[in-house]
């Protein structure tokens, strides 16, 4: 069985972690491939809540390898973080998981940077980042000067490295805020020396390793962070984190040959969410979306602020769904939608009085994007304690077939709560409900 990806449709917090700890049943191999500790993927396993940033949502099944591949940018404090809260809720971190000689770490001048930019906007809205140093450390990476691998960190090299990178990123701090608090780089060396020690005996050519599950064809999964509207390049561009978060993300952040991932699962809300700054088209700022915003509990898994909830935008989904070479769609959350009054989904956006269905590539014609609504039936019924498409009311029925012809791929899971249990395997091809 070769390579499979899941992949987020929207901009993040689909509940990919969901899914992700799902399917791992039938892997033997997880890999987070792009993004950092902006991800916040939630797993739920009995009475236990399990929020991972950096650590794959397979983690939680014995036996399985975990890899964070070189295209993740690592924050060292985070990471010793995460395994040490897992071990102590009795699961197994050590040779299960290995990170990337590659990855890119994260200093405190990424943060630093991230906080003075974000705020700093010169045109009115903010990206309004996670403030994790994402994407200053990215930034850096492509810029190669003030770059630091994990597999750098042992070498002799380090400590005179991070003297040097201190001595620029403290003028380049003081030119744009001035009276910033100078950084301390002995005290940093010290600081990642000691993350260094810690985090020794999983750091490795994890390329070398996926290329190996390659030749023998392994079941790999890969685990996308962000959502498909954050790519850097296909996302609604400022407005984005600073990876390729779609699926062309995969091979390029993995180091596997694209061809070896042949199941591309796209992930989607329900309806629509989104955190931090930029547009949103189907964006309810009313009573609809603070009703999605409490049944969904759309509160930002790494920065509790409240997300920005609207109806589901097919118009950008199906975009996302193609970029992504998506094969079939996971339909998560649908029981948040119980009980709304109506249901809309966006077929198309109205754009200077112009009908278009192409998702625009301008962040301002984005902007000016009015949403073409069309009203479905609701449904009143508490769907949670759903197992199977039968056991939902036909309403429910119609919604997810609505969204799988517009979207042209079949459903094959459909979510109806956070718990493993509460998913149903549905499988309907598209090419069915297509009238
Ligand atoms: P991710 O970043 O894509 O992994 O998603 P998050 O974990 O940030 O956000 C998804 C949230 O929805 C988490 O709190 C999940 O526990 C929760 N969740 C997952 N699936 C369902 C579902 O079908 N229904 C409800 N009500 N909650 C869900
Ligand atoms: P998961 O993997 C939702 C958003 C931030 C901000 C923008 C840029 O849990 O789905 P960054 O810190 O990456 O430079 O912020 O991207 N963002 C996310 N939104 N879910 C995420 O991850 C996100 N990761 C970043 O809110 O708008
Ligand atoms: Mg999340």
């Amino acid at each position: 069985m070769p390579g499979s990806c899941v992949i987020g449709l929207q901009w993040g917090d689909e509940a990919k972690g969901k899914l992700v700890d799902l399917l791992t049943e039938q892997h033997e191999v997880v890999v987070r491939y792009q993004g950092g500790a902006n991800a916040g993927h939630t797993v739920v396993v009995g009475d236990e809540i399990y929020k991972l940033s950096l650590i794959p949502s397979g983690i939680l099944r014995p036996g399985v390898k975990c890899v964070i591949a070189g295209g993740v940018v690592i924050h060292p404090a985070t990471i010793l973080e995460e395994i040490a809260m897992l071990r102590d809720r009795g699961v197994e971190v050590g040779e299960n998981l290995l990170i990337s000689d590659r990855a890119h770490v994260i200093f405190p001048w990424h943060t630093a940077e991230d906080r003075v930019l974000d705020e700093s906007t010169a045109d009115g809205e903010n990206i309004g980042t996670t403030q994790r140093g994402i994407g200053p450390c990215y930034r850096d990476k492509v810029g190669r000067a003030h770059a630091v691998r994990l597999g750098d960190f042992y070498r002799d090299s380090l400590a005179g490295r991070i003297e040097r990178i201190v001595a620029a990123k403290n003028e380049s701090l003081a030119a744009l805020r001035p009276g910033i608090e100078p950084l301390d780089a002995a005290a940093i060396a010290r600081e990642y020396a000691e993350y260094a020690a810690e985090l020794e005996r999983h750091v490795v050519d994890t390329t070398s390793f996926l290329l190996d599950c390659v030749d023998r064809d392994r079941p790999v999964l890969f685990e996308g962070a962000q959502g498909s509207l954050l790519d850097v390049d296909h996302g609604t561009y400022p407005f984005v984190t600073s990876s390729n978060s779609s699926g062309i993300g995969v091979a390029a952040g993995a180091g596997v040959p694209p061809r070896f991932v042949q199941r591309a699962i796209g992930v989607i809300k329900a309806y629509s969410t989104r955190v931090g700054g930029g547009p949103f088209p189907t964006e309810q700022d009313n009573d609809i979306g603070r009703q999605l915003r409490d049944q969904g509990n759309e509160y930002g898994t790494v920065t509790r602020r409240p997300r920005r909830c609207g109806w589901f935008d097919a118009v950008a989904t199906r975009y996302t769904a193609r970029i992504g070479g998506i094969d079939e769609v996971a339909v998560m959350l649908l029981d948040v939608l119980s009980g709304l009054p109506e249901l809309k989904i966006c077929t198309a956006y109205e754009i200077d009085g112009r009908r278009v269905t192409d998702f625009p590539s301008h962040v301002d014609d984005l902007r000016r994007a009015v949403p073409v609504f069309e009203t479905l039936e609701s449904w009143d019924e508490d769907v949670s304690g759903a197992r199977e498409l039968s056991d939902l009311p036909p309403a429910a029925c119609a919604y997810l077939d609505r969204l799988s012809e517009l979207l042209e791929r079949p459903v094959s899971f459909v979510s109806v709560g956070p718990e493993r249990a509460q998913t149903i395997i549905a499988n309907f091809p598209a090419a069915a409900s297509l009238a």
